[in-house]
């Protein structure tokens, strides 16, 4: 198999990362490798890469394509498990982690997995196979007023109740299997100008939540404080603003050394500071990165350094 996927913004972010030659790297989400070789090439013989992906083919091909680097060590697990995933290579601090978020090309293009609307297959979404539903289930399963909350909520669709009304009652006449099924549920209250958006977004949304994806970024994040030694770097690329959001918050939350109320006269909340913030707005991709690569249009960069 041929790269699958272009990395995206990818000097950019390992100019940020990498800041010693010998240093122990964690890549979040190792997808087919690219930000992972990036780093690699940065590093010196002593320098280590852990690497880690919930998708069997990112981590099969990996495994393969890594299989004669002894720098570099490969897990399937979920990011968020970065403190566990620390411990089991007994790497007590990293000197940067890095975390490419959402899906990849590969992903998007394979028609089985069932995570793009343009070919009809399975109403899966899950990127990690073990998960127990699936997005058909969470459509035929959920009652109407939660689908509602999920679309709203995950995808910013201003429509969701009578999208989340027309679900309801198509899966009274047949179950929900197909992403053509949704799509034409979707076109039945949509008009046409904002079809694609509109698919899109509800896409989305029910990736986002069977994935529980917020989620997982926040406790990631918070999981990554405790294994990022002083000095050391924590890179992000989102590609949604929810994720951008969180991402956002919780570099500002970490970067203040006090939460009191204004008008307290005396700090009284113990907070530490954390990290301190390196992009003061975050980094998009150069016009030439666009010309050769659509998909990275969303992207957006935040850096911070653990103080
Ligand atoms: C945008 S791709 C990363 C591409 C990669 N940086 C590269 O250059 O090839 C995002 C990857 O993160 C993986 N992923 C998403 N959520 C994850 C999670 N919670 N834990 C581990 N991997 C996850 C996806 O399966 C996908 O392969």
């Amino acid at each position: 198999m041929k790269q699958p996927h272009s990395p995206v913004l990818l000097n950019e972010s390992i100019k940020l990362l990498v800041n010693n030659k010998a240093g122990k790297y964690f890549e979040a989400t190792m997808g087919f490798g690219g930000h992972t070789e990036g780093i690699l090439e940065k590093l010196n013989s002593d320098g280590i890469v852990v690497s880690t992906d919930v998708d069997i083919n990112a981590f099969s091909f990996c495994k393969e394509k890594f299989k004669n680097d002894k720098r570099v060590k490969i897990y399937k697990f979920n990011f968020s498990l970065v403190d566990v995933i620390a411990k089991i290579d007994s790497i007590e601090f990293f000197d940067g982690i890095l975390a490419d978020l959402g899906v990849s090309s590969f992903q998007l293009d394979d028609s089985a997995a069932g995570f793009s609307y343009s070919s009809n297959t399975d109403l899966d979404l899950r990127l990690d196979k073990n998960l127990r539903k699936t997005a058909a289930d969470i459509l035929n399963e959920e009652s109407e007023s939660a689908l509602a909350n999920i679309i709203y909520e995950f995808g910013e669709e201003k429509n969701s109740r009578r999208i989340a009304k027309a679900i309801c009652k198509m899966r009274e006449i047949k179950k929900i299997t197909k992403t053509e099924d949704l799509k034409e549920i979707i076109s039945s209250v949509t008009n046409a100008r904002y079809l694609v958006k509109t698919l899109s977004r509800v896409f989305q949304a029910l990736r986002i939540y069977v994935n529980e994806e917020l989620n997982i970024l926040r406790t990631f994040l918070e999981n990554s404080m405790d294994v990022l030694g002083k000095g050391g770097r924590l890179v992000i690329i989102s590609y949604h603003s929810l994720e951008d959001r969180i991402v956002k918050e919780f570099f500002k939350h970490e970067s203040l050394s006090c939460i009191c109320p204004k008008e307290s006269p005396v700090c009284t909340c113990g907070k530490e500071r954390r990290l301190k913030i390196l992009t003061s707005k975050p980094i998009t991709p150069t016009a030439n990165e666009l010309q050769m690569n659509k998909r990275a249009r969303s992207a957006k960069l935040r850096a911070a350094e653990r103080i």
